[in-house]
């Protein structure tokens, strides 16, 4: 190991006169005596100046854009603006050229569209640098956010041979040969002969393993990959996506809600503390962006100040039921500008009537209650009217859902019967109603989505931005 010190550290410390080895990426090469290194510690780069009478000519056409250098030298106070610090450096190492004929990231700005079909290389953008050790902050602030309240991680199984939401949209998961697939004596796949001798696909939801876990530690989480084959292209679904999913023993719906939103304003706050310099470079990202489209579709706050407001205001709780009777009378809704104009209650809400709540009536976070018993899955707890269920759904401006939850039916007969009604296969979930015949009680869990909170903190505004190899319908690159 060298005595490599990374450029975060330099630059914050702002401290003169020492010698030090960076190591890094060079970004530009300037009157070939100015290289701007990043290591990716932070967006900003160090000012490495190169001590040209020393460095033959032949090196000193290796300094080039993506190429990975050694500097040793003294870091000094900087002579030009932009930069508290410099390095003078006495020593340069060329560790990997890139061909500046070859190399596809030239100092110049690159659509975000060119960078998704070069995925593997757009890590080393300002961009992408920002992003991802933001989702890293995110990750770490939520296991310390549980760890805080004494909530277990829990593990749940990643292939499973149950589909917890009833919903169907599965990956299956086979070792059999699918150009002989063998076959029973009724013409039926022989899942004997596969691996696990049943049927098995990847999970959409820890969520049931969960709920086992809570009737015995009360306070648990999960937070792993899930996985849906649903056959959305849209900038807010992936095939591929990591969820969040606590479940609490002796909590209601109110304290789901509650402890969602403490999750929510404690990890924004978490990055608005840790990130201001990628905070700031998203911020005039996001400003440019939206200076290219009309006046309507622009935020009407900036990214920081959106987040700190969501931090510093309590979310709106609101019943399913007052929000139809708000989308019956909006605008939008009488002059049927909305493709799904709604027109009973019961309607499912679609995305454009989530955003239109947030983002037009409110103008701030919301939760939704009390919800259908028909557009929710089977084991929400049913209210006393029959007719809805103690779900909820958190609406974020700009992203529509963000957490799908609910307080869970605990009562074995409601539930064997809601299981019946929607065909779910009693049976074999034999283990799920163990609990509510074993010591039931009360309790309340959610899923949040991973990459739809980074990409409401980083202010992106498609989701295959924010997670660093997507999945999503034909497209399944590295
Ligand atoms: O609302 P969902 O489907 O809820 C569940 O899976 C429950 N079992 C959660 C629970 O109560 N433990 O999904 C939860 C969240 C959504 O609100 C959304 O943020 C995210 O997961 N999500 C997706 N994110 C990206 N791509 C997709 N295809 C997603 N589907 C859901
Ligand atoms: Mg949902």
């Amino acid at each position: 190991m060298s005595d490599r010190i990374k450029i975060k550290e330099i630059l914050t410390s702002g401290k003169a006169d020492y010698e030090a080895t960076v190591k890094g990426w060079v970004r530009t090469f300037r009157n070939n005596q100015f290289i701007a290194l990043n290591d990716g510690s932070t967006i900003n780069t160090l000012q490495v100046v190169v001590d040209r009478d020393n460095l033959p000519e032949s090196e000193l056409k290796r300094i080039t854009t993506g190429a990975a250098i050694s500097a040793t030298g003294q870091v000094v106070a900087s002579q030009g603006g932009g930069q508290s610090v410099e390095i003078q450096a006495t020593d340069i190492k060329i560790i990997g050229d890139a061909d500046p004929q070859k190399y596809p990231l030239q100092p110049k700005k690159h659509s975000l569209e060119f960078l998704r079909e070069i995925s593997h290389l757009r890590f080393r953008t300002n961009t992408f640098g920002a992003i991802f050790r933001i989702r890293h902050s995110v990750a770490f602030a939520i296991h310390q956010f549980f760890n805080e309240r004494g909530f277990v991680y829990l593990h749940t199984p990643i292939i499973t041979g149950s589909d917890a939401e009833g919903a169907g949209e599965m990956f299956q998961v086979t070792t059999l040969d699918l150009n002989d697939v063998p076959k029973t004596e009724d013409n039926e796949v022989d899942f004997k002969k596969d691996f696990f001798k049943k049927p098995t696909n990847l999970t959409v939801s820890g969520q049931l393993e969960a709920e086992l876990g809570a009737l015995a530690l009360s306070d648990v989480y999960t937070f792993g990959p899930t996985f849906r084959a649903e056959n959305s292209n849209t900038s807010r679904h992936l095939a591929e996506f990591w969820m969040i999913e606590p479940e609490v023993a002796f909590a209601d719906l109110n304290d789901n809600m509650d402890l969602a939103e403490d999750l929510l304003q404690y990890v924004i706050n978490y990055c608005l503390d840790k990130h201001d310099e990628d905070l700031k470079f998203l911020e005039s990202r996001l400003l440019k962006e939206e200076s290219q489209k009309p006046q309507k579709d622009r935020s009407d706050m900036a990214l920081r100040e959106k987040l700190k407001f969501c931090v510093d205001n309590k979310f709106e709780r609101v019943t399913y039921t007052e929000a139809i009777n708000i989308l019956k009378n909006s605008k939008p809704n009488k002059k049927k500008k909305f493709q799904f104009v709604i027109e009973d209650w019961g309607a499912d809400l679609q995305s454009e009537h989530e955003r239109y709540l947030v983002e037009k009536h409110f103008k701030k976070p919301v939760i939704l209650v009390d919800y259908p018993k028909e557009i929710k899955a089977f084991y929400m707890r049913m209210n006393e009217d029959n007719k809805t269920v103690r779900a909820m759904d958190i609406l974020f401006p700009g992203i529509g859902e963000i957490v799908g939850g609910s307080q869970r039916e605990e009562r074995l007969e409601v539930l064997e019967s809601k299981m019946k009604e929607f065909d779910v296969p009693i049976e074999e979930m034999q283990w799920f109603l163990d609990t509510r015949r074993f010591g039931t009680c009360e309790h309340a869990g959610f899923g949040l989505g991973f990459e739809r909170l980074v990409l409401f903190i980083t202010g992106m505004t498609n989701i295959r931005d924010v997670i660093p190899f997507p999945r999503y319908p034909g497209n399944a690159e590295i």
